[in-house]
């Protein structure tokens, strides 16, 4: 008895490395591929003060830095240079960063975290430069001028009919105020950050986990409507949103070890393995659009939440639930990287996944690769490979 359970085992041991190993080629392929993509966008689009954002009618296009996802393409280079160590990548990935700069003194939406923290944030965790610290804190310092402390939020957008809109992806921007706290030894971003979350918590979900894409407050703190502006419709699943409350949670535990960010995001990680119904595990951009299954993927959602999840594996304490966020996001990182997703960047503009949504009620973006789907992908890579540091397969 004892022997055939050695056996079994055995088999289940080299099942599991034969898997991982199989991720990590098909990892590393993505990321030799991308990373000669994003060299030659580098130089490319070098002195034109553009970033590269989507591909689209045989064109790449760039946004001003004033984009949401302006950050992104130096993130993507920083990524890319960790994990190949190619200096080539690391000196574009600086210049782009540095070209963001001005950013830092920015108070026009709450993006600031997406573009200062996915730019410099690597400068800093590389290099750590004092005037790169400087910049990050000034950066943080001006998201904290859109707090409210009476509704205890930090306004996401100025446009649009709403009183005070917030919304989920705003989660995401939080990292850098943990960050400016322990750069600058002032509470007060730490604050912020943990007033927001719990009032995120508070008004942004529903019972099964899922959430509003855009709360708005009235000027007392009580709320003006709930409701969507990216998603199929206010009550539906926007695949992203879900995405990024799932990576905002469990970022929220690893900088504050508080117990109710993590229950958080395991309650998300459970709504989305169970909801998410695609044999590939790449989501269709919103859960409920009603004209699924003729319907786009988003798969900027899928590497968002594969990055989230792997992450996740390494903090709950419950075997059980660790193996099943480790294999889901195994499972989204294959379908990634198959030819269904992976595209030569080549023939794709440089970006390496295919098959990303923006923003379908506007028509805007639709099946396209988006840059930063390759960062989340490049982030669970890096991930990924960590957790196997000290047992990498061969
Ligand atoms: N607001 C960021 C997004 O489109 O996910």
């Amino acid at each position: 008895m004892r022997l055939i359970s050695s056996i079994v085992v055995a088999f289940l041991l080299l099942g599991c490395n034969n898997r991982a190993k199989h991720i990590e080629v098909a990892l590393q392929n993505g990321i030799e591929a991308l990373s000669s993509g994003l060299l030659n966008n580098a130089v490319r689009f070098d002195g034109t003060d553009s970033f590269p954002r989507t591909f689209e009618n045989g064109e790449v296009v760039c946004v001003n830095a004033y984009d949401w996802t302006s950050g992104f393409f130096a993130g993507d280079l920083w990524l890319a240079y960790e994990l190949t160590g190619n200096d080539s990548l690391a000196y574009f990935a600086r210049h782009y960063t540095e070209e963001l700069h001005d950013i830092k003194d920015f108070t026009g939406h709450h993006d600031l975290g997406f573009m200062i923290y996915c730019s410099y944030g690597h400068q800093w965790k590389n290099f750590h430069e004092d005037d790169v610290k400087s910049v990050i804190v000034d950066a943080a310092t001006s998201l904290c001028t859109r707090f409210n402390p009476t509704i205890g939020q930090i306004r996401s957008w100025d446009f649009g009919e709403w009183n005070y809109p917030v919304i989920v992806d705003n989660m995401m921007n939080l990292e850098m105020l943990f960050a400016a706290t322990k750069m600058s030894g002032d509470s007060c971003f730490f604050d912020i950050a943990v007033k927001h979350a719990d009032k995120c918590l508070e008004n942004h979900f529903r019972e099964d986990a899922s959430s509003y894409h855009v709360v708005s407050y009235n000027d007392d703190g009580s709320i003006e409507s709930k409701g969507t502006f990216q998603g199929f419709s206010d009550e539906s699943s926007w695949a992203r949103g879900i995405a990024w409350t799932l990576y905002g949670f469990t970022m929220c535990f690893r900088e504050t070890g508080f117990e109710r960010y993590l229950k958080q995001a395991e309650r998300i990680a459970y709504y989305i393995m169970t909801t998410v119904n695609t044999v590939d595990k790449i989501p269709y951009w919103d859960y409920n659009d009603t004209a699924i299954p003729d319907s786009p993927r988003d798969a900027s959602a899928a590497a968002i939440t594969a990055s989230a999840l792997i992450e996740l594996s390494t903090m709950t304490q419950k075997g059980k639930a660790s193996k099943a966020y480790l294999s889901y996001a195994e499972d989204i990182l294959l379908s990634l990287s198959s030819p269904e997703y992976m595209a030569d960047p080549k023939e794709n503009g440089g970006f390496l996944l295919k098959h990303s949504v923006s923003h379908k009620p506007l028509n805007s973006e639709i099946d396209v690769p988006l840059v930063y789907a390759d960062y989340y992908y490049l982030e669970a890579a890096q991930r990924y490979f960590s957790l196997f540091e000290n047992r990498r397969v061969h």
